[in-house]
């Protein structure tokens, strides 16, 4: 039978217990732990075997069919790139980003799009009215006869809208405005966003239509709700970028169907997102060259080389625990570099502050830009440009000083000399396997050496 349960859940993690706790004992967070209700059917087990209808029978791999993924095309080339190369059908995406990054303009652009190729979009909001998404539309002319906007938020009656449209895609805008009738608990609470996620996922598995679903973020960047809801889903995107800078940074987290190392860039403009498909053009167009503490580097994103500005501001400082402040490069990388520097070359950086970013908003991950690093902070505490005009520099810093090979370093710099970089350094093992004539490469072994080169 059937009965009602209180139970205290944690919004943060989803840990549930039966007593309130100030402190979630799970997850540490404060003020987390929320009363919710729930109908509790007691299950024991074999008690049902004989009544139970079943319809599959588990099969050996070697009978499955090999079917290849079926894939709508967004018409955005750079959402299709990070998607794997299309909307898989039947899939399921979490699309996340601050407030008016522009998770809504993105969407609404594919599904105008798509319904366009393909047919019937639909695009339901619970949390804006269909008149406004008509004036994103008229601004984004994303006016196809095709697509169609619900505002809505009960789920079942969702359900019902989906089953008699028939749409070949929907969008749901966003997960957390979404509600439940037979749960108690609030919209975004996080057994509604359980629930309505599983209802969607039911609908989109059932009927074989692709849903994308906008989920929103907590002050500290990580999706609302459970951790649960990513779990679930196929695909998590990610929408980044300074809202007051143009450019955004869509990054794929999880992906069931392709490579999670993509990014995708577009700039906003009053038309709406707008693809860049030459990242390093946009990246260094108000860069100017040879400036005290700037350093061009090259990194991948995914199977793209990029070219981004590093700068670096070295001052002296009085302060007992000078400052170590870095965008878009980790830290702990930071302050590797800071400890390889003082130690192998001598220059003294324990009574300076440190500043380091990268410009354009892009956050280097991994090790292909450590030695631009170090030569811009070399750069300003000594108070120098570099000789060498037009340079660009990759290369990996290991803690004895040496300069380390990198992969792709031949594509960074094919990319580079298209950009019309004349000066290289590179890690010598790497030189020998560049094939370029017209430019000066540069092959280094140790950061003593790099440093006599370059200033
Ligand atoms: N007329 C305009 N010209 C240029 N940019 C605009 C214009 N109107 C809106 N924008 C841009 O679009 C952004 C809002 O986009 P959008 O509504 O898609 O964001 P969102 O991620 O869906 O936000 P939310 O989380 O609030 O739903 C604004 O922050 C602004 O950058
Ligand atoms: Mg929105």
């Amino acid at each position: 039978m059937g009965k009602i349960k209180s139970c205290f859940v944690c919004q943060e993690c989803g840990y549930e217990s039966p007593k309130w706790a100030g402190k979630c004992p799970n997850c540490n967070s404060w003020n987390s732990m929320v009363e919710e209700f729930k109908s509790q059917q007691s299950y024991s087990a074999g008690s049902n075997l004989s009544k139970i209808k079943v319809n599959n029978m588990p099969q050996s791999i070697m009978n499955i069919k090999s079917i290849a993924y079926d894939r709508m095309n967004t018409g955005i080339n750079e959402l299709n790139r990070v998607l794997g190369g299309g909307i898989v059908k039947g899939s399921l995406t979490l699309i996340s980003g601050d407030p008016g990054i522009g998770k809504s303009t993105l969407l609404l652009q594919a599904a105008n799009n798509i319904s366009k190729q393909y047919g019937k979009v639909l695009y339901i909001s619970g949390e804006e009215s269909e008149e406004q998404i008509k004036l994103r539309g008229d601004r984004l002319e994303a006016l196809s006869k095709e697509l169609f906007i619900l505002s809505e938020t009960n789920v079942e009656i969702i359900e019902k809208h989906i089953i008699d449209t028939e749409p070949i895609f929907v969008i749901i805008d966003s997960i957390q405005t979404l509600y439940n009738d037979t749960i108690t608990s609030a919209p975004g609470s996080v057994s509604q966003v359980r629930e309505s996620s599983n209802a969607i996922m039911r609908i989109g598995k059932s009927k074989d239509i692709p849903f994308f679903i906008v989920a929103h973020v907590t002050k500290q960047g990580a999706l609302a709700g459970p951790k649960v809801l990513e779990h679930m889903v196929d695909t998590v995107l990610s929408f980044e970028g300074e809202r007051t800078e143009e450019f955004r940074i869509l990054r794929t987290i999880k992906n069931r169907f392709g490579t999670t190392s993509e990014i995708g860039v577009f700039e906003m403009r009053e038309t709406g997102l707008q693809e860049v498909s030459n990242p390093s053009a946009v990246f260094l167009e108000d860069t100017e060259f040879n400036r005290e503490g700037s350093i061009v580097i090259g990194i991948m994103e995914g199977t793209r080389p990029i070219l981004v500005e590093v700068q670096a501001l070295v001052s002296e400082t009085k302060a007992v625990m000078p400052r170590r402040t870095a965008v878009g490069v980790d830290t702990s990388r930071l302050n590797l570099i800071l400890a390889v520097l003082e130690k192998k070359l001598k220059i003294p950086f324990y009574n300076c502050d440190v500043y380091v970013n990268v410009v354009g908003g892009l956050n280097i991950e991994g090790t292909l830009g450590d030695l631009g690093i170090a030569l811009a902070l070399v750069s300003s505490i000594k108070s120098c440009e570099t000789k060498l005009e037009k340079l660009l520099v990759v290369g990996e810093i290991g803690l004895t000083g040496e300069v380390r090979p990198v992969t792709f370093c031949d594509r960074i710099v094919n990319e580079g000399s298209k950009m019309g970089f004349k000066n290289f350094i590179v890690p010598s093992r790497n030189k020998d396997k560049i094939n370029l004539n017209n430019v000066n490469i540069v092959g280094v072994s140790s950061l003593k050496e790099v440093i006599n080169k370059v200033f």
